[in-house]
């Protein structure tokens, strides 16, 4: 009843998942794993929701399923294909997208070049990639000229996406979309998230610190917490669920104002 009807799906075994991880251990250093059994299923058209404390393994788990981290047990699936040992090129070929936390656009170049840089296999599509980026996030069409590192926080947020959405990806893995923005501008970037989710139709895992916001806007969650799922249910059961509340959204919630 709390599930979100899902918009139209996207090519071929919409009867499965999208995207399942399945008892991830993964980890940076040799002998120390980060990720002690994280699994998660991501339905087509939905979007899925990550919180957990910080150093959860959040950021670790999204790089595991883009190819960053080295992944040590368990599977990944896209469309039911193992895509577990693939490179991060090779995943933006099977549709994608990935906004890191941190250092994501290239300050000393401007909007559209930011934007050209995610469309590295396909640049004959700039026009219409560009239109379909620019009617999502109209400013960037405005400062198309300016340098990415003389924007604001929020704008170079919109820019991370827009870059990641150049390649046309079905699915899009956010971390921490609406990090250090202020409450407008995180209203504004939760509001796009919905829109590319739920209008554009592209399937969404997003970490978030702000769990609250988060959770409201997804259609599942997952509480990571010492890299494994500590709670999972749809955003609505997680809000409601008293001991996540206790222990995930008592003091996160804070920020919510
Ligand atoms: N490149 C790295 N090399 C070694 N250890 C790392 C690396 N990146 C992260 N870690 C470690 O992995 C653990 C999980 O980090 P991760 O960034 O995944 O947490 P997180 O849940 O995203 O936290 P936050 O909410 O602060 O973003 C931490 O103990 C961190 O120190
Ligand atoms: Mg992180």
């Amino acid at each position: 009843m709390s599930e979100a009807s899902p918009p139209p799906v996207d090519g071929p075994a919409a009867d499965g998942p999208l995207l399942v991880a399945d008892d991830l251990i993964a980890g940076y250093v040799p002998g120390v794993d980060i990720l002690t059994g994280c699994s998660l299923t991501l339905e087509h058209g939905q979007l899925v929701g990550i919180i957990g404390p910080n150093g959860a393994g959040k950021s670790t788990l999204i790089k595991a399923l883009f190819g960053l981290v080295d992944i040590r047990s368990g599977e990944v699936r896209l469309r039911d294909e193992p895509i577990t040992d693939l490179p991060a090129h090779a995943l933006v070929s099977r549709g994608i997208g990935y906004v890191p936390q941190v250092a994501n656009v290239f300050p000393s170049l401007t909007v559209s070049e930011n934007l050209e840089m995610g469309l590295f296999l396909r640049s004959k599509e700039w026009a219409q990639r560009f239109a379909f980026v620019a009617g999502l996030f109209p400013l960037l069409a405005d400062r198309r000229a300016q340098r990415a590192g003389s924007l604001s926080g929020g704008e170079r947020q919109m820019v991370a996406m827009g870059r990641a959405l150049m390649m046309e990806p079905s699915v899009l893995f956010l971390d921490e979309p609406s990090a250090g923005l202020s409450p407008a501008n995180q209203d504004e970037v939760f509001d796009r998230i919905r829109e590319i989710n739920t209008e554009a139709g592209i399937s969404i895992v997003m970490v978030e610190q702000n769990a609250r916001r988060c959770l409201e806007i997804a259609d599942r969650g997952y509480v990571l917490d010492q890299g494994a799922n500590a709670y999972e249910g749809t955003g609505h059961e997680l809000l409601e669920d008293p001991k996540v509340i206790e222990l995930y959204l008592g003091t996160l919630a804070r920020q919510d104002g």
